[in-house]
């Protein structure tokens, strides 16, 4: 005689006691997420369908789920999706997931825009680009916000020196805000641009360092190393290379907008100073430590 077939509630209590027994953090909205992707539905169908039994298709790929999450792959790796700005990101391996702290760097670069825009008329081009955009969280939030307020001046790029990374934005760039919203360069920090083009750099580059990589959770460590280290004893190396070429990059009255590490806002700033920024701003995250840093290049030229 073959067993009942569990229902919608029961699965979900397994779930849940199995991701706890292998010692995973939030084992119950996890075990929620990962049923769902099994059964195809949002969460509020988990409670109205509770007593709705499980077929053998739907057991097999819910437990095909748990086995990753318990062995302590990300659940957004497991079921390819990660919400930022309340959109729906393709995400794998060789991206790094977006944090909700990123949204402070989307903000201050909608800042930027609108400050841009008072001083622009309607029509002339605002070029924004993205370096590291990873899955293209940033950049596509932005050209997502630029759509809904009617900016149709500003012209999005993405930069990344993963192709494989590039693969995955231009993916949800398509899908999100529409074919040929985003353009797509691949290369190494601003090195591929000539000439001063931009109006805004906006990036969240790698700015762990290697103790800081050593003292994180094995989770995070399953996210692309070239995402995360951002070279030199304090892992600021990158933002340095940033800053810099962001400098050679930005027409006068541009703004560079970058994450930072909750330790960096000082050193950041100071070399954004003597490179001549002005309006030179660290802005703190949701929980108050040093998150963004804002700057704007020579606030006084002919273009602010
Ligand atoms: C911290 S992740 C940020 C991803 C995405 N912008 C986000 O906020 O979720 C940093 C990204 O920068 C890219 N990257 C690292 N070094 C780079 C470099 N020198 N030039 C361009 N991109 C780089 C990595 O491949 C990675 O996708």
């Amino acid at each position: 005689m073959t067993a009942p077939a569990r229902t919608v509630a029961a699965a979900l209590r397994a779930a849940t006691a199995r991701l706890e027994a292998a010692g995973r953090d939030g084992a119950r909205l996890d075990a929620e997420v990962l049923l769902c992707a099994a059964l195809g539905v949002d969460r509020v169908r988990l409670t109205i369908d509770r007593d709705r039994p499980l077929d053998a298709a739907e057991e097999s790929r819910l437990e095909a789920l748990l086995a990753r999450r318990a062995s302590g792959e990300p659940v957004a790796y497991v079921t390819g999706e990660r919400e930022f700005w309340s959109l729906p990101f393709a995400v794998g391996p060789d991206v790094l997931i977006p944090r909700p702290e990123t949204e402070g760097a989307v903000d201050a670069a909608l800042a930027a825009l609108a400050a841009l825009r008072a001083g622009r008329g309607p029509d002339e081009p605002i070029r924004v680009i993205d370096v590291g955009t990873g899955s293209g969280a940033i950049v596509v939030a932005l050209a997502s916000e630029a759509r809904s307020r009617g900016w149709s001046n500003v012209r999005f790029l993405a930069l990344d020196r993963s192709r494989a990374a590039l693969r995955i934005a231009q993916g949800n760039a398509r899908r999100l805000v529409g074919p040929g919203v985003v353009a797509f360069v691949h290369g190494d920090l601003l090195s591929a641009l000539r000439g001063t083009s931009i109006d805004v750099v906006v990036s969240n580059p790698p700015y762990l360092s290697d103790d800081d990589l050593r003292a994180i959770s094995t989770e995070v460590a399953r996210e692309p190393v070239a995402a995360l280290i951002g070279g030199g004893k304090d892992g600021a190396q990158i933002l340095h290379g940033l800053v810099a070429d962001a400098a050679r990059v930005l027409r006068p009255g541009g703004f560079l907008v970058t994450e930072i590490g909750s330790t960096q806002g000082g050193t950041v700033a100071a070399l954004a100073r003597d490179l001549d920024f002005a309006d030179v701003r660290v802005l703190p995250d949701l929980a108050g430590l040093d998150r963004v840093v804002s700057a704007r290049w020579q606030a006084f030229g002919d273009a602010g």
